[in-house]
C-alpha cells in the first residue's frame, strides 16, 4: 500500500512569494504578505491530495507546465467564496424598478435582456436575480430575458449548477420565497432546499474568469459584479471597468459591492447612480463635460 506522506505544513517566504504572483497572474487575486498562515491552511489540503511534502515543491509543481491542472484547483481553494441570498438588497429593489419601467416595455416588443452575474459564487447572487425578475413580473421566464453567471472557481459554478442549497445557505431568502421557489428534501440526514425550475430556467452557470477574454456576444443590461473586485488591486480593476462600460448597454446598470468603487468613474465613461451603483455616462453628460473641457 503506498503510503501518504506528511505534509510540512510551514510555507517559506519564497513559495509564497511564487504561489501569490502565479495567484495574481491567473486570476488577478492579491495575497499580502499577513495571509500567509491563511494561504497555508487554505492550500495544505493540495499538498495532501498530490502527496507534495513540503510548499517548496508545491510552488514548484503548481508553477511548472506540468502544473497546469493544479492551478485551477488552487484558485478554487483561494478563492474567497461567500455569499447569501439577497445580499444588500438595495440592488434588487434597483433591478425590479428596472423591470416594470424599463425591461417590460422592451421585452413586450420583442427586444432581449441579459443580466450578468460576474463571480456568482455557489448561485445565491443569481437566483436572487431571478426571483427578484419573477417577483416583479410572474411570467417574465416566457419572455426573452436571461441571467448569465460566471465564476473563476469550478467547484462554485459546480454546486451552482445542483442549486442544492444546506439550511446554513438559504438565510435570506424570506420565507415566502422559499415556499414558492424551493423545495425542500432530506439529502445525507440534512434538509436541503432545491431550486425549481422556474428558477433555473432563467440562469446559466459558466466558469469564466474575469481577467480572460470573454466569449459572451450580446450585450448585458445589468451586471451585477459585486465582492469580487475587493481582491483585486487598482490596475486590475481600471483594467475592467472599460471592459464592462464596453459589453454594457448605453442604459445598463454596473453593481459592485459596498466596500467597492470605481475610483474615478468618468475615466472609464460611468457615473454614479445611487450606492454602489453605476451607469454609463449618458451622450448628453460627456457631450456636456467635454464642453466644459473646452
Ligand atoms: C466573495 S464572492 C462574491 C459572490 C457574490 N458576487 C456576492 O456578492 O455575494 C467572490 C467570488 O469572485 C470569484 N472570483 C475571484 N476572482 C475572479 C476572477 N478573476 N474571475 C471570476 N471570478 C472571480 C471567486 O471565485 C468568488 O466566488
Amino acid at each position: 500500500m503506498m503510503k501518504t506522506q506528511s505534509v510540512d505544513t510551514a510555507i517559506d517566504a519564497k513559495s509564497f512569494e511564487a504561489i501569490a504572483q502565479l495567484a495574481y497572474s491567473e486570476s488577478g487575486l492579491q495575497l499580502a504578505a499577513e495571509k500567509m498562515s491563511m494561504i497555508q491552511s487554505r492550500l495544505r489540503h493540495r499538498l495532501r491530495a498530490l502527496d507534495i511534502p513540503n510548499f517548496e515543491n508545491y510552488s514548484a509543481f503548481v508553477c511548472s507546465e506540468d502544473g497546469r491542472h493544479e492551478r485551477r484547483h488552487m484558485i478554487s481553494a483561494l478563492t474567497t467564496n461567500v455569499s447569501h441570498f439577497f445580499r444588500e438588497k438595495h440592488h434588487f429593489d434597483v433591478l425590479q424598478k428596472c423591470v416594470v419601467n424599463d425591461f417590460l416595455p422592451r421585452l413586450r416588443s420583442g427586444d432581449r435582456v441579459r443580466i450578468w452575474s460576474a463571480g456568482c459564487s455557489n448561485g445565491q447572487e443569481a437566483l436572487s436575480i431571478a426571483m427578484s425578475l419573477l417577483e416583479a413580473v410572474p411570467d417574465i421566464d416566457e419572455m426573452d430575458i436571461r441571467i448569465l453567471a460566471t465564476d473563476i472557481d469550478a467547484n462554485v459554478v459546480q454546486f451552482a449548477k445542483a442549486a442544492t442549497y444546506p439550511d446554513r445557505l438559504i438565510s435570506g431568502i424570506p420565507e415566502e420565497l422559499l415556499q414558492k421557489y424551493f423545495s425542500r428534501k432530506r439529502e445525507k440526514e440534512e434538509t436541503v432546499f432545491c431550486a425549481n425550475s422556474k428558477l433555473l430556467n432563467l440562469v446559466r452557470f459558466n466558469e469564466l474568469n474575469l481577467l480572460s477574454k470573454w466569449p459572451m456576444k450580446q450585450s448585458m443590461d445589468v451586471i451585477f459584479c459585486r465582492n469580487v473586485v475587493i481582491y483585486f488591486d487598482t490596475e486590475t480593476q481600471n483594467r475592467l471597468w472599460p471592459r464592462f462600460h464596453q459589453i454594457l448597454n448605453p442604459n445598463g446598470y454596473l453593481f459592485l459591492g459596498h466596500s467597492e468603487r470605481i475610483a474615478d468613474p468618468q475615466a472609464s465613461g460611468f457615473e454614479t447612480d445611487g450606492p454602489t451603483t453605476y451607469r454609463p455616462m449618458n451622450s448628453a453628460n460627456q457631450t456636456s463635460s467635454a464642453s466644459k473641457g473646452k
